[in-house]
């Protein structure tokens, strides 16, 4: 049996349902209260008479503060008037509870500071639920889009003994003694997938202990990592296009009434087509230094200089062939641009900066022994992934998106920290 919910009201005009619910507002007029009701699916307006439910309950729901639990029976009608769109007249109304204490969040401003302290309070509110209903719709549109391209889903552990992102921003744990870490990346292992089932991906929580306070860093956040055998750098660009023009399509099918709520200019979602420029770090620094940014070979892409590449473009972008010095030991040396790697990021537009990281994986056994150890790392540690070229060893290729910066560029918010239900940053772990 299906049961009734606020956002099947256009189902059931002229029909008595019944709606399980909280108070949003109460505003009341003489022998009338408005109040409107959330039930988790939408909002309504409830008009409860006097003469319909009596005079006892009548008083009682009058003075039932923000938040409390309530179930109204009565007939859904049609109203064009109201920005919900429809209303129930009350025939009958049993309150669960009646909140006592003062509900912290009121239905006027506050300060981002105060309501990160009430988060578990404040995803209630229409603008929080926007934001996450639109991450939900990025995460299942990410994975519909990589089943349906031949991909299986091949889960990377949480707990590791790898660093492939570097040893600077590692949490680490005591694993019975010996060293461990929780998972910067799921990708040494979905190389291994990829010889298994050719195209493989996990999606899974990260962590990264870096100390950057900037409204794009969480320290726990989530990743898609598709990998790819038999596969160079271009076709994995190819396939992050087609990842991210599938994305903004969904959204933008799906998330009309979200959208709205956040004030989104779709106009500026609706421009992105593909295909997204590449341009090579080198030709990048020459656009930043036209900015006055002052940068010499080598040098950090910053946030800073990440805002003023994705104002330069409406496109998102591809930045290739970076020193290798400044990337991962994994990524592949390109034969005609020596001294860069076959990696792209992509950076999004409108100041929202990298929201993919990928490249082409060094498949020669001899230059990964060297660069793993150049990096300091232990031999030992990553036999497993060194095996991999020698068994079968081809080209491959993958790339990590992010979900909360997704998300983000999607909403046009400020900052990640509202795109994932209990963000983690360096200065926050609760609620
Ligand atoms: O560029 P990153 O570090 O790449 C990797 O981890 C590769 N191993 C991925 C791969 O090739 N399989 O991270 C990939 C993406 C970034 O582009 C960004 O969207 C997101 O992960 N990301 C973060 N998001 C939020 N907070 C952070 N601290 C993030 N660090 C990276
Ligand atoms: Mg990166």
């Amino acid at each position: 049996m299906k049961s009734f919910t606020i956002s099947l009201s256009h189902e059931y005009i002229q029909q008595e349902v019944t709606i399980q619910g909280w108070i949003y507002n109460i505003r009341s007029s003489g022998k009338i209260l408005f109040v409107i009701l959330r039930d988790g699916t939408g909002f309504i307006q409830c008009i409860v008479m006097k003469n319909a439910i009596g005079e006892e309950l009548f008083e009682k729901i009058k003075h039932l503060s923000q938040e409390s639990s309530v179930v109204f029976t009565g007939i859904i009608k049609e109203d064009h008037r109201s920005p919900w769109g429809y209303e129930m007249e009350v025939s009958s109304a049993d309150i669960i509870q009646s909140v006592q204490d003062e509900y912290p969040i009121q239905l006027k401003d506050h300060g981002v500071g105060f309501l990160s302290n009430y988060r578990h309070l404040w995803v209630r509110t229409p603008t929080q639920r926007s934001i996450l209903k639109i991450r939900a719709e990025v995460i299942q549109s990410i994975r519909d889009f990589l089943n349906q391209n031949g991909f299986v889903n091949f889960d990377s552990p949480i707990i590791t003994g790898s660093a492939p992102e570097g040893t600077t921003s590692l949490f680490a744990l005591d694993y019975f003694g010996e060293n461990a870490y929780l998972s910067q990346s799921g990708q040494l292992y979905q190389e291994a997938g990829a010889m298994a089932f050719r195209r493989v991906y996990c999606f899974g929580p990260t962590f990264r202990a870096e100390k950057s306070k900037t409204r794009r860093h969480l320290t726990e956040f989530w990743m898609v990592e598709p990998e790819m055998a038999f596969c160079d750098v271009y076709e994995s660009m190819q396939i992050q296009e087609g990842l991210t023009l599938y994305i903004i399509q969904r959204v933008l099918d799906q998330c009309t009434k979200e959208l709205n709520i956040l004030q989104r200019d779709t106009e500026k979602l609706k421009t992105i087509q593909g295909p997204f420029p590449r341009v090579k770090y080198g030709s990048i620094l020459e656009l930043l230094n036209q900015h006055q940014r002052d940068k010499k070979w080598g040098d950090d892409i910053t946030g800073l200089d990440e805002t003023i590449i994705s104002q330069e473009y409406e496109q998102p972008v591809f930045i290739t062939n970076f020193p290798k010095d400044s990337k991962p030991f994994y990524m592949k040396e390109s034969e005609t641009d020596p001294g860069t790697v076959l990696g792209a990021d992509l950076m999004a537009p409108e100041g929202y900066g990298e929201i993919i990281g990928g490249s082409q994986r060094e498949d020669d056994l001899d230059n990964l022994l060297s660069k793993i150890k150049k990096t300091g790392l232990n031999p030992e540690t990553y036999q497993w992934y060194i095996d991999l070229r020698k068994f079968g060893s081809v080209p491959h290729s993958g790339f990590g998106m992010g979900v909360e910066r997704m998300t983000a560029w999607m909403c046009g918010i400020d900052h990640i920290r509202e795109t994932i239900p209990f963000p983690r940053t360096i200065e926050r772990i609760y609620p």
